[in-house]
């Protein structure tokens, strides 16, 4: 019987948004969680953040303790990370990698024996509880498994689980696309003070309407280019906007994005 129902090995940004999700979803209690980390700081931080949960420098505690084993580590510490676990993997705490990149045949075989394993490819937006992650089962991994993965991930946002070798695109359209909005954001903002708007008056303006666009498409359900058609008027400003838009590619320009930073991710898989 696992001492705790989640352990995290890294105690980082992430491991600290899933443990609050956790915690706020009353999926676990801070108590019913356990973390580990060689930084005494990233330990304090997590403690603080998920007040009377425990902390360790022992990741083999934490695998040998918890029911499931968040592996929230770089991708280039995760081969040793996994080494360091290989004898307990047979114990049969469910192991969840969140690390991009790292492909369930490498996790498999590091964690060696019958380990039970997830791989989730998540996004920061995951640390203000808005996340969309992706997640794939590995060949072990059973039904109640990947409910347990959809009830973490879906405590800091959404979930989807998808055939592995889709993770890539996940990575390339909502991995990096935070990037992709940030820019967009800071280009609307950009717009406004060229129309001389202060700079702190266009950058709200601009967070609000790419909020208010976002929860506009999930509340309504409506298709983007319907929402679009709504504010479009006959000769209006909108489509003044938007044929500018056009001519400069814009379209086009984030189908490239999302294409190369999938390129990217299965370039990188592959090392
Ligand atoms: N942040 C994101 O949005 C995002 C999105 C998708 C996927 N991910 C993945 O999530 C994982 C964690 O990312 P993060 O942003 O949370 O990183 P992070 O804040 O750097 O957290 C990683 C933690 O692991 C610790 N660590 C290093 N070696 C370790 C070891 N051998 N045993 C135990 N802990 C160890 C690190 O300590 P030190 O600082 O002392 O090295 C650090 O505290 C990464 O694999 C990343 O690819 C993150």
């Amino acid at each position: 019987m696992a001492n705790y129902k989640y352990g995290f090995i890294g105690a980082g940004r992430m491991a600290t948004a899933l443990a609050c999700g956790l915690v706020e979803a009353k999926l676990a209690t801070p108590a019913e969680i356990v973390a580990s980390d060689p930084s005494e700081a990233g330990r304090a931080a997590f403690a603080e953040q998920v007040a009377g949960c425990t902390v360790e420098t022992n990741n083999t505690k934490v695998s040998t303790s918890s029911a499931t084993v968040v592996l929230a580590v770089k991708p280039q510490a995760m081969t040793a990370v996994l080494a360091g676990l290989g004898e307990t993997a047979a114990n049969g705490p469910l192991f969840v990698s969140i690390a991009a990149g790292v492909t369930l045949e490498k996790l498999e075989a590091g964690l060696g024996g019958d380990a039970r394993v997830v791989r989730v490819m998540p996004n920061t937006p995951c640390l203000v509880g808005r996340g969309a992650s992706g997640y794939a089962g590995g060949s072990r991994a059973t039904a109640d498994d990947l409910k347990r993965v959809a009830d973490l991930l879906e405590a800091v946002g959404i979930a989807l689980e998808l055939p592995e070798h889709l993770l890539d695109a996940v990575t390339g359209l909502s991995g990096s696309g935070p990037a992709f909005v940030y820019t967009m954001i800071e280009a609307l903002s950009d717009g406004g003070v060229l129309a001389g708007l202060p700079r702190n008056v266009a950058h709200q303006l601009a967070v609000q309407t790419v909020l208010g666009a976002a929860q506009m498409v999930a509340t309504t359900g409506q298709h983007p280019a319907e929402l679009r058609d709504a504010v479009t008027s006959p000769g209006g400003t909108t489509i003044a906007g938007l044929e500018a838009l056009e001519q400069g590619g814009m379209r086009a320009a984030v189908v490239a994005a999302v294409k190369a930073a999938t390129s990217r991710s299965r370039e990188l898989g592959q090392q």
